[in-house]
């Protein structure tokens, strides 16, 4: 899907794209005519042998029409444009409210206070991606932390700018579950090009589930045992093997590790990636796949680190 106001999604926009197409039709025209009077008159009225280059200077006919014209146009678009502000505005009656930061060069979705959303240190789910439910006005408030950015979600309406030490309120709502990638639309910096967006929308049904997973991610990332997880990994035979991206893991013998709580299996022979295998995996790899370069880990590392290391490596997807 492509995140122009073209492939709609949501009610806000269907309200928007007739003005972008009235604009964007009224542009062509107009281009038409300029481009093609002036490559007329170019042709028509130029120097050439015998004939002298025509002066149209003070011509009160033509400087009337190319006055009265665009004003016109612009008085028509302004009021095209106002009258769909106070619907662009208007974010009573959202079912909820999500805090939207941006800073150089991310954008981070702090969820509501509510029960679905606690984590187990009581402060609401943060993440990286906008999930929200299919059906539902949701408002969001922009806020940045360093330079003005800007949120844009084409497929649903509405763009509007982060402004740090600022809130800005907006609404969104799609009519239709997937996923929508979209663009910081304020020029910021170096990686302003890297500055994505990502709104998933979940079928209402599946909204709690999401939330649940998304909860008990967090949880186990912000946990202590993931801390001492991954000190324990990068303190052990693991790193001159495997690389970790983010971390000074970037050994090159084994698999790269950056992805692999996403990943299908484990060395291709041991599905799915859950505690439970990886666990068996680290603890002794060579008695599922015999003749494995992986050493076996068990009697290397305490039970207790082996488990760490797990709950940290279920945390990289
Ligand atoms: Cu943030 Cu461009």
């Amino acid at each position: 899907m492509g995140p122009w106001p073209v492939d709609q999604r949501g009610p806000l926009v269907e309200q928007i794209a007739p003005l972008y197409w009235i604009m964007f039709a009224a542009a062509m025209v107009v281009f038409a005519i300029v481009a093609g009077a002036l490559i007329y008159s170019g042709i028509r009225f130029r120097e050439r042998p015998g004939h002298v280059a025509q002066q149209f200077h003070g011509h009160n006919l033509l400087e009337l029409i190319w006055t009265v014209v665009p004003t016109l146009m612009v008085i028509s678009f302004s009021i095209l444009s106002w009258n769909k502000l106070n619907l662009v505005n208007d974010v009573s009656g959202a079912a909820m409210t999500i805090q939207v930061e941006a800073r150089q060069w991310s954008w981070s979705y702090t969820y509501p206070d509510q029960d679905i959303f606690r984590l187990a240190d009581g402060s609401p789910l943060k993440a990286g991606t906008l999930d929200i439910p299919v059906g539902q006005k949701i408002k969001l408030d922009l806020t940045s932390k360093d330079v003005i950015h800007s949120f844009f979600a084409p497929n649903m309406g509405g763009k509007k700018d982060a402004v740090p030490g600022h809130t800005n309120e907006m609404w969104i709502q799609a009519d239709r579950p997937g996923t929508y990638v979209s663009h910081c639309t304020e020029f910021c910096g170096d990686g302003h090009a890297d500055m994505l967006i990502t709104i998933v929308v979940h079928p209402q049904t599946e909204y709690a589930a999401w939330a649940k997973t998304a909860v008990t991610d967090a949880n186990r990332a912000n946990s202590p045992e993931t801390k001492a997880g991954r000190d324990a990994f990068l303190a052990s035979a693991c790193v001159g093997c495997h690389t970790v991206a983010g971390t000074a893991a970037s050994g090159k013998v084994g698999p790269e590790l950056t992805h692999i709580a996403s990943k299908p299996n484990i060395a291709g022979v041991l599905s799915p990636v859950n505690e439970e295998n990886l666990t068996k995996w680290v603890s002794n790899a060579p008695s599922i796949k015999p003749g494995i370069v992986m050493p076996k880990f068990q009697g290397v590392l305490s039970d207790q680190q082996i488990h760490d290391i797990v709950q940290w490596l279920l945390t990289l997807k």
